[in-house]
């Protein structure tokens, strides 16, 4: 009874979560297969009390594998992926490597759950940024309609791995003793030049792009055009790095294609799958990535009419990148694909 499942990337921020997450949802796991790189084989991880041996990321290890959940870098799953799919895998893929690609569905089960049917053995999972956005932006698409949307973020150094997070620690002890600080990781760990994250902004998350944008930015830009599947949604994003250990914070304005009521709004975001408001700036009421961090909703605040364009909202979006903006979001695809083979 129940499906063989694998986490590569098993070490990692996201795949931990991923086991998490699975043993918590009660997914119905015959065999957990935790995988990752050759450093990792023979190390041990803990799924429902029992202790699973991780095994190294090879094509072998997807034999006999229904599900595989990949969380490993995008070159990981570039190389692994197809080999997976090809011994009858499906997997659900939490880099950037598929998530443009057309036979590759790109899924937020809350906005486009039945583009999983279109599956032909890989599912995309979105950028972290792109999915607590659209989860917010669904119930005002579908009664307005969205023409523009302008968003900020304001990133939490987990969305770059462990190392990263181990990073902050470091730098802000250092700092705080008068220590000389070294910086390895961010904002890019695989570009030349390195910048203090404790204590400040980075304003670039992954690569430049061509247009000046940051490639973290034109996936925001594309994939909510996909997720939608809905080319005429204006997007522009500037996303940047805080010192945050973990959730997403993000300033988003917003340009509804009909007049809205606010009121009908707030009632509308209310009422949405997966969202929470928290909304009352007169009391001091927003959501905050401290408060987010281990929760799987979307949290939603400082609704407010903007005044410079008469069909323009503004939001504060903030939620946990490693649970919806990774784990949960991939454990939730694999829960809709077993109950679409029911
Ligand atoms: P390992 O710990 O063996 O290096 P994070 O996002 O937190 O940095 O984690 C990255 C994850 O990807 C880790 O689990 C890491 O395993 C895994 N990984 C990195 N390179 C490879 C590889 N070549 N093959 C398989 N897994 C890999």
């Amino acid at each position: 009874q129940g499906y063989t499942v694998a986490v590569v990337g098993a070490t990692g921020a996201v795949g931990q979560q991923m086991m998490r997450y699975l043993a918590k949802r009660e997914f119905p796991v015959k065999e957990l297969r935790p995988l990752a790189s050759a450093r990792s084989a023979g190390q041990k991880v803990i799924f429902h009390g029992e202790e699973v041996v991780i095994q190294e990321a090879v094509p072998t290890a997807f034999d006999g594998v229904d599900i595989a959940l990949f969380s490993a870098g995008g070159s990981v799953s570039e190389k692994l992926a197809p080999e997976a799919v090809a011994r009858g895998a499906v997997v659900i893929d939490n880099t950037n490597a598929y998530r443009m690609n057309p036979d590759v569905p790109l899924v937020v089960p809350e906005v486009n759950r039945e583009a999983i049917r279109q599956h032909k053995g890989i599912i995309a999972n979105p950028n972290c940024s792109t999915i607590q956005m659209v989860v917010a932006l669904k119930p005002l698409y579908d009664r307005y309609g969205i023409e523009r949307v302008i968003v900020s973020t304001y990133q939490s150094v987990s969305g770059a791995g462990w190392q990263a997070i181990d990073e902050l620690q470091q730098q802000s002890k250092a700092l705080l003793n008068g220590e000389e600080i070294s910086a390895n990781i961010l904002p890019v760990g695989k570009l030349s030049k390195h910048y203090q994250m404790a204590f400040n902004v980075i304003p670039q998350i992954d690569v430049a792009q061509e247009n000046g944008f940051t490639l973290e930015e034109m996936k925001m830009v594309r994939e909510t055009k996909k997720i939608f599947n809905d080319s005429s949604i204006g997007v522009t994003a500037t996303c940047v790095r805080v010192p945050v250990m973990r959730g997403h914070s993000e300033s988003v304005y917003v340009e509804l294609k009909s007049e809205f009521d606010l009121d009908e709004v707030r009632q509308l975001l209310n009422n949405a799958p997966g969202v929470i408001v928290e909304d009352a700036i007169e009391e001091q009421v927003y959501p905050m990535p401290v408060d987010a961090a281990d929760r799987p909703e979307v949290f939603v605040g400082r609704i407010r009419r903007d005044f410079t364009h008469p069909r323009a909202l503004n939001l504060w979006v903030v939620s946990d990148n490693l649970l919806k903006g990774a784990a949960t979001n991939a454990i939730q695809i694999a829960e809709a694909l077993i109950s679409e083979e029911k």
